[in-house]
């Protein structure tokens, strides 16, 4: 296994009472990416999470993070990860502050550093003066328990809680469920910015369209198996055999020749031809090439349309043959 992945796993299997959930699973992410592990309700996503925490043992396989294998050096891994769980628990009569305190202290953080480091991980999330002050009087200003916060402040306080050690690499298991739209762009805009500080993230979701800008890479799991996994770009070339632009051209009595003549244009892939249209797959948006191939071969242009697949369509087109 190699250096340059935070966490790289070879023939990672969970069986449960002789079931297997998670199925020879290769998974790669690269140091300082956002890797996306996706997939629908029940595909294996937690679970594999459990197993690269050492929380949960392969009944297959291994998995390296950071280098360390989460079975057999479990208090390494523990150091380096941060663990965003699907269900955030916290001391709900106490504030945020307090909360993060007790964190830092239970992860070592050098005492005279936790004043710091909690104001620090509370602005990284925006959990600003604003929302976390008790509406009373000026005179007795307090701040919220987090009793009181809502799903999307909650889910903020998790995400500094996991940062106050300042893992290598955070772990995020359905990070957005529950929010709202403005909730899910807050904690994407600031799961975006932790590669830049050396932060190495892996988030679950069920919902691609939600968490696609973040992620540089990702992985779609279903049932256990991994069925596709790369960069957008790549994902949308291998799903889509031949191209991710559909280009329909409208004519009159398309023949060979013009067949041919467009087949030969750079980046065309498969061209089908359903009466008077031609369906073309492309890598690229190749509109103008295309139009001027056929009316420099003296065919009517009567329309032109063009379909781009979205990384959502992959998505189904997976979810609907698995
Ligand atoms: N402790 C367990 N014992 C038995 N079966 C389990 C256990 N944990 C998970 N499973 C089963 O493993 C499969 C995968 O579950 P998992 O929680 O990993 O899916 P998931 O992708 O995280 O789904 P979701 O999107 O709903 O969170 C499911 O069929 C689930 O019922
Ligand atoms: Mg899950």
């Amino acid at each position: 296994m190699s250096e340059e992945f935070a966490i790289e796993t070879e023939g990672l299997t969970k069986r449960y009472d002789g079931v297997t959930v998670v199925d020879h699973l290769n998974l790669h992410v690269k140091d300082n990416e956002v890797f996306g592990l996706l997939g629908p309700n029940g595909a294996g996503k937690t679970t594999t999470i459990l197993m690269l925490l050492g929380l949960t043992e392969p009944s297959e396989g291994t998995a390296r993070v950071c280098g360390y294998n989460p079975t057999r050096e479990p208090i390494q891994v523990k150091r380096l990860i941060g663990y965003l769980p699907e269900k955030v628990g916290f001391y709900e009569n106490l504030t945020a502050r307090e909360n993060l305190k007790f964190i830092a202290e239970l992860n070592g953080v050098a005492y005279g550093e936790i004043g710091r480091r909690v104001d620090e991980v509370l602005e990284m999330v925006g959990l600003t003066e604003a929302e976390v002050m008790e509406n009373a009087s000026a005179a007795r200003q307090r701040e919220k328990t987090v009793g009181k916060y809502s799903r999307g402040m909650k889910q903020r306080l998790g995400i500094a809680d996991v940062l106050i050690k300042k893992p290598k690499v955070v772990v995020l298991d359905e990070p957005t469920s529950g929010l709202d739209p403005k909730g899910i762009n807050q904690l994407l805009d600031l799961i975006a910015e932790l590669p830049g500080m050396g932060t190495t993230v892996v988030l679950s979701s069920h919902q691609l369209y939600q968490v696609q800008r973040v992620c540089h890479n990702i992985g779609i799991l279903s049932k256990g198996k991994m069925v596709i996994e790369g960069s957008i770009d790549q994902l949308g070339r291998e799903a889509m055999a031949g191209g991710r632009f559909s280009i329909e051209v409208e004519t009159v009595e398309p023949n060979e020749a013009l067949i041919k003549t467009v087949q030969t244009i750079k980046g065309v892939g498969d061209v089908q031809v359903e009466e008077n249209r031609l369906l073309i797959s492309t890598d690229t948006d190749l509109r103008a090439e295309i139009s001027k191939a056929v009316v420099q071969m003296d065919f009517p242009l009567i329309q032109m349309k063009i379909q781009e697949f979205s990384l959502d369509d992959i998505y189904m087109k997976y979810f609907k043959e698995n």
